[in-house]
């Protein structure tokens, strides 16, 4: 099996990389931009991949408020040319989409399934969801991938690092730490996605799955959680999404269902809270080396 990785650069991409299994090419934004879709076409031709997996995106949920343009060039417009290219190429595409595509209904208080009516509140979202339905009808042969608060231990570049990483060094400047406890998700190690998508890739039951780790939690409880494990004493109090003031409307409640994923004979991924026992320890071992 031949896969083509694009956004190979970024922390699903980076662990993506060595769990596809077959021969993997990966791309970094430099080598297959989405948003030159005629070099991206043609690289796809020179290679002729059985899947392709994407993992790039326009992930700056805050400056994608005032740049939506940017964020559509990419989630939107330039995933359209992508499954394009895979229809053409008869090309299996994986592609992934993310929770922040829910968060209209304001009540609801029970995981999203995949059959949930969808409503974004931001930019973002939006620009996701554009992408996710232009796959589905334009690529037969696609699995979209709705996943939630990704964190590993290479960072996202884009928002330089991931949350864990956040509240470490915050921890270690010694300031107090604030942190929104009216948002309820699943955080979800990239390490377990990328074998979950692995496992799904070579499935042929395409279409539209929900993938995360475990249970849910506030990002108060996930910071919380993440002093514990690391036994550290940190100076930490819950705030509210006003109080925090960020400039893009997040979701209060995006819990995902994984039961459809679950139906295909498929394991469910661990409890968030061994996902990240386990990122802490990889963490320390990259620290070591
Ligand atoms: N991070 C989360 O919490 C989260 C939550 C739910 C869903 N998701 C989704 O999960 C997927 C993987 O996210 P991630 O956290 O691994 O993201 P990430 O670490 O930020 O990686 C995204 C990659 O996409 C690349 N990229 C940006 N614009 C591009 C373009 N025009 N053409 C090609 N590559 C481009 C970036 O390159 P540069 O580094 O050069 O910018 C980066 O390497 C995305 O679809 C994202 O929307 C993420």
């Amino acid at each position: 099996m031949r896969y083509a990785l694009l956004g190979a650069g970024g922390q699903l991409g980076r662990d993506l990389q060595s769990r596809l299994q077959g021969e993997v090419v990966a791309w970094t934004r430099e080598q297959a931009d989405l948003t030159r879709p005629m070099d991206l076409r043609a690289a796809l031709e020179a290679l002729r991949p059985e899947i392709v997996v994407n993992c790039a995106a326009y992930n700056l949920v805050d400056k994608a408020e005032s740049y939506p343009a940017g964020a559509f060039a990419v989630n939107a417009w330039g995933v359209r040319d992508l499954a394009l290219a895979c229809r053409d190429l008869g090309c299996v595409l994986v592609h992934f989409s993310t929770d922040y595509v829910f968060g209209l209904d304001e009540n609801n208080r029970i995981p999203w399934t995949e059959t949930d009516a969808p409503g974004p509140i931001g930019v973002y979202g939006l620009s996701k969801l554009a992408g996710e339905y232009l796959v589905r009808s334009l690529c037969p042969r696609h699995f979209v991938v709705r996943t939630c608060g990704l964190y590993g231990v290479w960072g996202s570049g884009g928002k330089g690092g991931n949350f864990v990483e956040t509240m470490l060094r915050l921890a270690a400047q010694g300031k107090p730490v604030r942190v929104v406890a009216d948002q309820s998700c699943t955080p979800t190690y990239t390490v377990d996605l990328a074998a979950a998508t692995a496992a799904l890739a070579t499935t042929e039951r395409y279409g539209l799955y929900h993938v995360t780790n475990s249970g849910s939690c506030s990002w108060y409880e996930f910071a919380a959680a993440i002093f514990e494990r690391s036994g550290i004493k940190a100076e930490l109090a819950p705030i509210t999404s006003r109080e925090f003031g960020a400039t893009a409307r997040r979701p209060a409640y995006s819990v995902l269902s994984t039961s459809a994923y679950h139906a295909l004979g498929l394991p469910l991924l661990r409890p968030w809270q061994e996902a990240l026992a386990a990122y802490l320890d990889e963490r320390g071992r990259k620290n070591r080396t």
